[in-house]
């Protein structure tokens, strides 16, 4: 497989920018999308040289497989502006790994660095005026790749799109978000894509969760598909439960995705002398804890969600609350994360890179 392009990244701007009709204050998630987006395209066994472009709609063939058999995956990135206007992507090399090893899963081509990494960085230095300033405001990136060979048959597709789009983003859930611990359905299950981001993952996840909502509750806590008795993840994002005062998390497998925010908060959590517990974490443990009071949070943690903090959790009838400590990890880890994230403490792990 040919990683590495010939070609420096062709660049083609728009006339006028779109910015000044957007309201920076009231932005819905992943709503907005910025002037240009990065566009390249794999044909006859190797990537041919990426497109900075207008954003704009793609014209496909509509047997293109990924309308059939949804060959796509996708990552989630973040950029963030400093006090002094510098933009900072965090640990992009981790999202560049899982998108590969996602492609790998999916029977697609891998994406070189010099697209996914250095052409990220030439799209955001030509949208970067997109990034406000402040803990709280980012750039949400979503590089992404599709089947667009045509043909009905079931097989993998020989071209592909990889695609680049950024989006002016808050954060994705608004409050305490209450969810709701899965009985039946399944997000993945072992030897399955649950630890690759492709596009069914997600769209599985649809009809259980509006159930869900329709029932009062934000999400759903999945758990293992073979048993339902370890929880695994939460919604879009993995999960934390804090009990006295450890932090347990289940390990990544096959069902579980590997996430760069969920690594993240280990590391942070342990660097602040906080005991994580990487293990698998029973729904039955979670319920003694919520009865006898030693269960003190449960956080959710993605790069679009950063730390959702869940105020309840519904198993079968019966539905407990979680009283917010005064000492509250998710706030701790949050603000730590967000703080290095913007460039207002120092970044010691070297997580963070300049653009
Ligand atoms: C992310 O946190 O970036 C995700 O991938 C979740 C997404 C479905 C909004």
């Amino acid at each position: 497989m040919n990683l590495e392009t010939t070609n420096e990244v062709e660049i083609i701007k728009v006339a006028t920018s779109k910015i000044n009709q957007v309201d920076f204050e009231n932005l819905t998630f992943g709503t907005i999308f910025t002037d240009h987006m990065l566009v390249c395209d794999y044909r006859n066994g190797a990537w041919e040289r990426p497109t900075i472009k207008p954003y704009e709609p793609f014209t496909m063939d509509p047997s293109a497989k990924v309308f059939h058999y949804g060959q796509a995956i996708f990552e989630g990135m973040k950029a963030y502006k400093a006090e002094d206007n510098s933009v900072w992507l965090f640990r992009p090399e981790e999202n560049h790994i899982r998108m590969n090893k996602s492609a790998v899963r999916m029977c697609m081509p891998e994406v070189p660095e010099s697209v996914f990494i250095e052409g990220l960085k030439e799209l955001l230095k030509i949208d970067q005026a997109w990034i406000p300033k402040g803990i709280g405001n980012t750039l949400y990136i979503r590089p992404f790749m599709i089947a667009t060979g045509s043909g009905v048959i079931a097989q993998p597709s020989s071209e592909y799109r990889f695609c680049i789009i950024l989006s002016p983003a808050k954060s994705y859930y608004s409050g305490d978000v209450k969810v709701l611990i899965a009985d039946y359905f399944s997000r993945a299950a072992n030897g399955g894509i649950g630890a690759a981001k492709a596009a069914g993952n997600y769209s599985g996840q649809f009809y259980p969760t509006q159930l869900a909502q329709e029932a009062g509750f934000q999400q759903i806590i999945w758990t293992d598909d073979a048993t339902h008795t370890q929880l695994e993840e939460c919604g879009t994002m993995n999960v934390f439960f804090r009990i006295n005062d450890t932090l347990y998390t289940a390990p990544t497998s096959d069902r579980i995705l590997d996430g760069i925010t969920r690594k993240t908060l280990i590391t942070l959590a342990q660097d602040k002398g906080i005991e994580v517990n990487v293990r698998p974490v029973l729904v039955e443990e979670i319920i003694t804890a919520a009865e006898n009071g030693s269960l003190k949070e449960i956080f959710g943690a993605g790069t679009a969600a950063v730390v959702s903090p869940i105020c309840g959790f519904q198993y079968k009838d019966t539905y407990y609350e979680i009283v917010k400590p005064e000492n509250s990890y998710a706030k701790l880890l949050k603000d730590a994360l967000t703080q290095l994230q913007h460039k207002l403490t120092e970044d010691k792990f070297g997580w963070t890179i300049k653009i």
